[in-house]
């Protein structure tokens, strides 16, 4: 299956393999990093951003192709919406059917309001269902959530909110158990507890999985729930628009069928963004991990109705996606290949780094070894690095790979590789927005009442990095806050006149601006999207 160049280096990985298996690579020191992150880290390209000229965050930085999304034309501009005709009237109003959406949807509907989730695509098509290595607690008597927080502030650079990263670590714990009774299978051992293993940047091993598809064991069962319990989901409808009522409050959506184009009315006392990534605007030319709907679209709704952003200058590339073949380009090789020790080794066969620094550190460091160093194996695509999954049996034994991530083996065995015997070719891959809408601890926007975010829409929970695992439990421990404070304020809330208003006030401050686009905002599919 790889290229005759591929063969000889790999020669030179099989040579050094033993010695690479017990070879400790140090770690690399503060100064060190920030020098790589600088030079190496997409996120300080400086030609590869643009400066906002309206709205909220007027003046701040965030990538091109955010910037003219979040600066374009609504959907909303050539349609007479008539906001009298409600289609759809609940309490609260979810966006979004992944595992945040569901989360909060579950959560809701305990705290007696009515729900409704409307997704672009379908329940579980979502970022949820495509990650793999697992979901970070405190709950081995070795560890604690204090030192959960230091490990994620640590690597989040120390810019996270501190109120969001401690009721995430808090209440992790507490989301694993949530879970575990509504039947998600974790991996257990014998006697039943749970087995647990490192990621880059912990200090103790906290990460809970379910083989190597553990998000889509979560979907699965969260997505069991929601339908159990009959909360009504609508399929292939996208939020196109927020609508505020005269007070300025969060008062439902515009929607859009995705296959008739009708248009539809929600009004809501709350409604919550739910709306994940951003993974298909290929920021910077990166491949993705992310699922086809990873838009961005919660952020531009949010921005629109007058919503701040945080950090949306500062997105993750995760250090491991499949380099090739070119079939799976960008798709997630999970961290936890690392964490069972597969090593990341050069053309020559050298461990260049630490298996398990953090992923802006590990994703620059590759990105040095292929390009300043000229050290990487050559690809149809472009350049990539070994990761050397065979190592995995030399440390655990046989059998390790077909029982901790089968899914990796069954990836690559598609292509005629067999990861047990054969090393795999990786390179960083666009794979979560750090930031997103800037909340409070009770998931409402800081400036847009009755608008909750929670998942990957929201920003400042990890700082400007995040640690594996820590996405996962995010849109547990927030959707599910989120979900429950959003039913609990649609209790007092009357809402006033829908209105659209603030679109035109948007319209007309880019006009002021001198920004003429030709862009239609939200994106909803990539641009490669097959078009009807
Ligand atoms: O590597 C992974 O399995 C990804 C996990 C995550 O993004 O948290």
């Amino acid at each position: 299956m790889y290229t005759k160049e591929m063969y000889e280096s790999m020669k030179k990985v099989e040579a050094a393999r033993e010695a690479n298996a017990v070879l400790e690579p140090r770690r690399m020191t503060a100064e060190e990093k920030e020098q790589l992150l600088a030079t190496y880290h997409p996120d300080y390209k400086q030609d590869e951003f643009a400066v906002l000229q309206v709205g909220p965050n007027k003046g701040e930085k965030v990538p091109t192709q955010l910037a003219a999304l979040l600066q374009a034309n609504s959907r909303v501009k050539e349609l007479k919406v008539d906001l009298d005709k409600v289609d759809y009237e609940t309490d609260v109003l979810v966006i979004g059917g992944g595992g945040a959406g569901a989360s909060a949807a579950i959560e809701a509907d305990n705290a007696g309001a009515s729900v409704m989730v409307v997704t672009k695509l379908r329940m579980g098509d979502a970022n949820t269902m495509m990650a793999e290595g697992g979901i970070q607690a405190a709950d081995k008597p070795n560890d604690s959530p204090a030192q959960h927080f230091l490990d994620a502030f640590g690597g989040g650079h120390f810019a996270a909110k501190k109120e969001l990263l401690y009721k995430l670590v808090n209440e992790a714990p507490e989301a694993i158990l949530w879970l575990n009774e509504l039947g998600v299978e974790f991996d257990k051992s014998e006697d039943g507890t749970m087995v647990t293993t490192h990621g880059g940047g912990t200090s103790r091993k906290r990460m809970h999985a379910a083989k190597d598809y553990s998000g889509a064991e979560i979907m699965r069962t969260l997505r069991d729930e929601v339908l159990n319990r009959q909360i009504p989901v609508v399929d292939f409808t996208a939020a196109i628009e927020l609508i505020l009522d005269e007070n300025g409050n969060a008062a439902g959506a515009v929607l859009m069928n995705m296959e008739t184009g009708e248009i539809l009315v929600a009004k809501a006392k709350t409604v919550i963004i739910a709306t994940g990534g951003a993974g298909r605007l290929h920021y910077q030319g990166f491949p993705t991990s992310n699922h086809y709907g990873a838009t961005a679209d919660g952020l531009i709704l949010g921005y629109r109705a007058g919503a701040k952003l945080l950090y949306a200058d500062t997105l993750q590339y995760h250090p491991t996606g499949a380099a090739y073949p070119e079939q799976i380009f960008g798709a997630l090789v999970t961290e936890k290949v690392r964490s069972l020790g597969a090593k990341l080794i050069n053309v020559d066969g050298e461990a260049f780094m630490h298996p398990l620094e953090t992923r802006d550190v590990s994703a620059a460091s590759i990105i040095r070894e292929c390009s300043a160093r000229g050290k990487g194996i050559k690809t149809p695509e472009g350049e990539g690095i070994w990761l050397d999954t065979p190592m995995i049996e030399l440390k655990n034994g046989e059998g390790t790979i077909e029982k901790r991530i089968p899914a990796m083996m069954r990836m690559f065995g598609k292509y005629g590789i067999d990861i047990r015997k054969e090393p795999i070719l990786i390179y960083p891959t666009l794979h979560y927005q750090n930031g997103g809408l800037d909340i409070t601890d009770d998931c409402q926007t800081t400036n847009v009442k009755n608008l909750f975010v929670a998942g990957e829409a929201v920003g400042g929970i990890h700082g400007r990095n995040r640690l594996m695992g820590n996405s996962l439990l995010d849109i547990i421990v927030f959707g599910r806050n989120a979900g429950r404070n959003a039913a609990n304020q649609s209790k007092n809330v009357t809402v006033g006149t829908l209105s659209l208003d603030h679109v035109e006030k948007f319209a007309k401050e880019c006009a002021d601006a001198g920004i003429e686009s030709d862009i239609v905002s939200p994106k909803l599919l990539p641009s490669y999207a097959r078009k009807a």
